[in-house]
């Protein structure tokens, strides 16, 4: 049995985990200033960041494949600087990158590309922390689809927790509407529209979810290599809005390619690294954790960005915004505590 993996002494599980919670709540915070702070018609194209972080995350994850073979293969030291020996360890990633089952992917890849789009619309049209509070959502999403795709049993106590989720989210959208803060484009910001995109979101990241999880468990393939194939999967939907928004009924609009990275700020590209670590960190707790400590990682989350927009953008706490965020929060807990009988884990302990 193999020791479990630490980072600088600490364990790999709990770093990961609460990594993600400063990630997400981070990702909220800056993507939506990134999207609010200048004009809708000066701010960068959230097609493009989409694209950046598929390439990037398929990049980081293929070196990691490529690094990991060493330890699949036993090979090390001076061999590692052998020509010879790259060539096979590369040919050996590219079968296990194509091997024949690799077009699984390609459904929680394109799932993933639609949602990650959908994110920038719905963080575009909401305050940050209406945002996070909604999209816990994706627990009544994911549950729906472990029930019926994977045949889950849930408890009584859960589908409470579920109800509660989604009283909670109401509550937390009655108060939408007094706009606050001073960012350029406040007044442009379209709370039904924004509600409608992390509905939508939410439906997406809980098949996408899923769907990931039933390929994982009925194979043997590494994580780092399933990751790749979901970015290689991920390029051609990624490509579909960019290339949507870019060609006149005579072809390519000119300079389009200029376009692709126009506006692309600081910001827009903090918002690209902090997704890539996301999905990298994503990946990590699905390995060392499980899905239920992932919702507590998330959950946790919302109450950094909420005392964050009201330091930061100037968001106004309201006692509809604490209720719901309250009742999403104590459902979430719910949610979390553990069933009597086992095997009530969306992700298995130990998935590769
Ligand atoms: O919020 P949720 O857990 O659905 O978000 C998952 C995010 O992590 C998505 O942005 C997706 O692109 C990313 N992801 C990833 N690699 C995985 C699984 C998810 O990059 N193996």
């Amino acid at each position: 049995q193999n020791a479990a993996p630490t980072i600088c002494g600490m364990p790999l599980k709990y770093v990961s985990l609460v990594t993600l919670a400063v990630q997400n709540a981070l990702l909220t915070l800056i993507m939506h200033y990134s999207r609010v702070s200048t004009a809708p018609q000066h701010t960068y194209s959230a097609g493009s960041a989409v694209l950046m972080v598929e390439l990037l995350k398929g990049f980081i994850s293929l070196c990691v494949a490529f690094a990991r073979l060493d330890s699949l293969n036993g090979a090390s030291g001076s061999s590692l600087w052998n020509p010879r020996v790259q060539f096979y360890r590369f040919r050996r990633l590219g079968k296990e990158v194509f091997r024949p089952d690799c077009w699984k992917l390609s459904i929680p890849a394109i799932l993933y590309v639609i949602q990650n789009n959908l994110q920038f619309v719905a963080v575009s049209n909401l305050e940050a922390a209406t945002f996070q509070v909604s999209y816990q959502m994706k627990i009544l999403t994911t549950a729906a689809f472990s029930v019926v795709l994977l045949r889950k049993k849930l408890s009584p106590t859960k589908w409470l927790a579920l109800l509660f989720l989604a009283i909670g989210v109401g509550i937390v959208q009655i108060q939408n509407g007094s706009p606050s803060g001073h960012s350029a484009s406040k007044n442009d910001m379209n709370a039904f529209k924004g509600f409608m995109a992390v509905v939508m979101a939410c439906f997406t990241s809980g098949l996408a979810g899923v769907y990931f999880e039933m390929v994982l468990k009925n194979s043997q393939a590494d994580l780092w290599v399933r990751n790749v194939q979901l970015s290689l999967f991920s390029l051609l939907p990624a490509l579909v809005p960019i290339i949507c928004s870019n060609s006149t009924p005579s072809g390519p609009a000119p300079g389009w390619l200029n376009q692709l990275f126009a506006n692309f700020g600081v910001w827009a590209w903090a918002t690209v690294l902090i997704q890539v670590l996301g999905g990298l960190l994503t990946a990590l707790v699905i390995k060392y954790a499980d899905n239920i400590l992932k919702g507590f990682a998330t959950s946790l989350s919302i109450v950094i960005s909420f005392l964050a927009s009201v330091a930061l953008f100037d968001f106004q706490m309201t006692v509809t915004f604490i209720l719901g965020s309250t009742v999403v929060l104590v459902a979430t807990w719910m949610y979390n505590q553990p069933d009597a009988p086992a095997g009530d884990n969306f992700y298995p302990k130990e998935c590769r």
